[in-house]
C-alpha cells in the first residue's frame, strides 16, 4: 500500500464575500461505488461501472481486491472488475484497518469461499463503529464467528442459509453486506429495520441486474431469495451522483457564491438539506439533475439559524452535519445540533471555535452554534473526510489564509477538489508538506 501522501491545502479566504461563480459537476457517489465493487466479486464474469470517482478510498479498495486475486482496472472514471482469479479470503490488515468500507467484502468472500478473515475495519475516527450487527446476522445465516488479537473470522460449512435478521440499528454497511451475502444464500433472507439510503437502492439494482431476487429496498424490510450464482450484467452499470459532495458544495455556494449550479446531481436525494437551506433564506432552485443558487445577494448574516438532528435517510445526513455547522456559524441566531449517529463527529468544532466561531459542545452528541461570527484563517488538520471538507468551506469564507494539513482525508472522498473549486474562483492550492 502506498503511504498516505503528506500534502496540505493553502486557502485564501474570501472574508465573507460571495465571489464564487460557475458550474460544478458532481462525481459518482463514494458510498455507492464501494459496496458495488464488493458485490462485483460475488458474481461470475466481468462487471463494468461508470461514474466511478477518482478518490483514495476507491484506490484502497482496488488494492484490497488485488490482494484477494481480483483484477480491477480504474481509469477515466470507469472501472472493470474481473473476479476470475479470486482466491483470497483474508483482508490485508494494513489497508482494511484504515477503511471501514472494507467490511462490505466480508459478505461476498464468506458467501463465495465459506470463510473470511479480517481485522477490525477502521476508517474515519468518528465513533466506536463496532461490528456486532455483522456478527449477529452472519451467525443467523449459519456462520461461526471467532476472533483473536489481530483478526476476526467467519466460517460456514457449505452455503450460507437464508435467515431472518433484525438490525438493532439500521446500519448502512450491514444492510449492504447482508444483501450481497443473502443473494447467494440458500433460501430466503429477510432484513428488518434495514437502512433506506439511496446507496441501498443502487446496490439492489446492480445485484438484480446480475440475477439476484431482491425486493423492498428503500423500505425498512428487504427480502432476498438466494440464487446459486450471479452473472455480471452485459451493460456497464452507472453509479449514482454523490449526494454528500453535492450537499457540501451547496453549502459552500450558499456562503461564498453569487451564482452556482451543481450539475449531474440527483436533487431528490438531498431534500433534507435543500429544505433546511431554503427555509433559512438561501435562494435555491431545483431542476431535474441540477441545483442552482442564483443572485445570492442576501448577506450571510440574514440567513436564519436552524436546528439539526442527524438521522438515517431520508432525514438529515450525518455526513453533512460538519459542513452545515459552518453554514450556521454565519446564520443569525442559535442552532442546536444533535448528532445521533456517531459520537465523535462534533469534535471538529474545537478547531472552528479557534477560527472565531461561537460553538458550545455540551456532550459527544450535542452542540449549540450561535451566529453570525467572523471566522479567521488558521492552520487546521483534516480529521475525517467530512470535517475535512467543512474545514475547506471554513477556510474559504474566513478572513486571511488557512492551511489544511493531512488532505489525504479529503482525497479519500472528494475527487481533485482544489482543481474543481479553483474553476469557480476559489484560491486553493495543494502543496507538499
Ligand atoms: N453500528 C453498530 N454495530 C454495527 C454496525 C454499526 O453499533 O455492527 C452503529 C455505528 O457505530 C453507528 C450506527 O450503527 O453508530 C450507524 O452506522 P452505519 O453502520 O450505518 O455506518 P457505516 O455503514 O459504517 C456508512 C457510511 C458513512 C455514513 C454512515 C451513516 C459508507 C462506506 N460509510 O457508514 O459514511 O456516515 O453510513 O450514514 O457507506 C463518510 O462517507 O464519510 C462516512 C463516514
Amino acid at each position: 500500500m502506498n503511504p498516505p501522501h503528506k500534502e496540505s491545502f493553502i486557502i485564501q479566504g474570501l472574508d465573507g464575500q460571495k465571489k464564487l461563480d460557475g458550474e460544478i459537476s458532481i462525481e459518482g457517489a463514494k458510498n455507492a461505488i464501494l459496496p458495488l465493487i464488493a458485490a462485483a466479486i460475488a458474481v461470475e464474469g466481468i462487471s463494468s461501472f461508470t461514474n466511478v470517482p477518482e478518490i483514495e478510498d476507491v484506490s484502497r479498495m482496488e488494492e484490497i481486491l488485488a490482494a484477494l486475486g481480483v483484477k480491477a482496472v480504474h481509469r477515466n472514471n470507469a472501472m472493470t472488475i474481473d473476479p476470475s482469479g479470486f482466491t483470497g479470503t483474508r483482508l490485508p490488515r494494513d489497508i482494511a484497518k484504515r477503511m471501514r468500507a472494507s467490511v462490505f467484502l466480508t459478505g461476498p468472500i464468506l458467501a463465495k469461499k465459506g470463510r473470511v478473515d479480517f481485522p477490525h475495519p477502521g476508517g474515519c475516527v468518528i465513533g466506536a463503529r463496532p461490528i456486532d450487527i455483522f456478527v449477529d446476522g452472519f451467525q443467523r445465516m449459519g456462520a461461526a464467528f471467532t476472533e483473536n488479537d489481530e483478526f476476526y473470522s467467519f466460517a460456514a460449512k457449505g452455503r450460507l442459509r437464508g435467515a431472518s435478521i433484525f438490525l438493532k440499528i439500521p446500519s448502512v454497511s450491514a444492510t449492504e453486506t447482508f444483501m450481497i451475502a443473502a443473494s447467494l444464500a440458500d433460501g430466503r433472507t429477510t432484513i428488518k429495520n434495514s437502512a433506506m439510503e439511496p446507496e441501498i437502492d443502487v446496490l439492489a439494482r446492480y445485484l438484480r441486474s446480475c440475477g439476484a431476487n431482491i425486493f423492498g429496498e428503500g423500505s425498512p424490510t428487504i427480502v432476498i431469495e438466494g440464487v446459486e450464482s450471479l452473472q455480471s450484467p452485459k451493460e456497464p452499470f452507472n453509479n449514482i451522483p454523490d449526494r454528500i459532495e453535492a450537499g457540501s458544495f451547496l453549502i459552500l455556494g450558499a456562503l461564498a457564491a453569487k451564482n452556482l449550479t451543481l450539475k449531474n446531481v440527483e436533487p431528490k436525494h438531498l431534500e433534507a438539506v435543500i429544505f433546511a437551506l431554503q427555509d433559512s433564506g438561501v435562494p435555491i432552485s431545483v431542476g431535474d439533475d441540477t441545483i442552482s443558487i442564483s443572485d445570492n445577494e442576501t448577506p450571510n448574516n440574514e440567513f436564519k439559524s436552524f436546528n439539526i438532528k442527524t438521522h438515517e435517510y431520508p432525514g438529515f445526513p450525518t455526513d453533512l452535519q460538519a459542513p452545515s455547522v459552518i453554514f450556521l456559524t454565519q446564520a443569525t441566531g442559535e442552532s442546536v445540533i444533535f448528532e445521533t449517529i456517531f459520537e465523535g463527529r462534533l469534535n471538529f468544532t474545537e478547531d472552528i471555535v479557534r477560527m472565531g466561531a461561537d460553538i458550545k459542545l455540551w456532550d459527544a452528541h450535542r452542540a449549540t452554534v450561535r451566529g453570525p461570527t467572523h471566522l479567521k484563517g488558521r492552520e487546521l488538520e483534516g480529521p475525517d473526510i467530512r470535517a475535512g471538507l467543512a474545514f475547506v468551506i471554513a477556510g474559504l469564507i474566513a478572513k486571511g489564509e488557512s492551511t489544511i494539513r493531512n488532505v489525504y482525508y479529503i482525497d479519500r472522498g472528494y475527487e481533485k477538489i482544489e482543481t474543481r473549486l479553483s474553476k469557480l474562483g476559489a484560491s486553493i492550492q495543494r502543496v507538499s508538506e
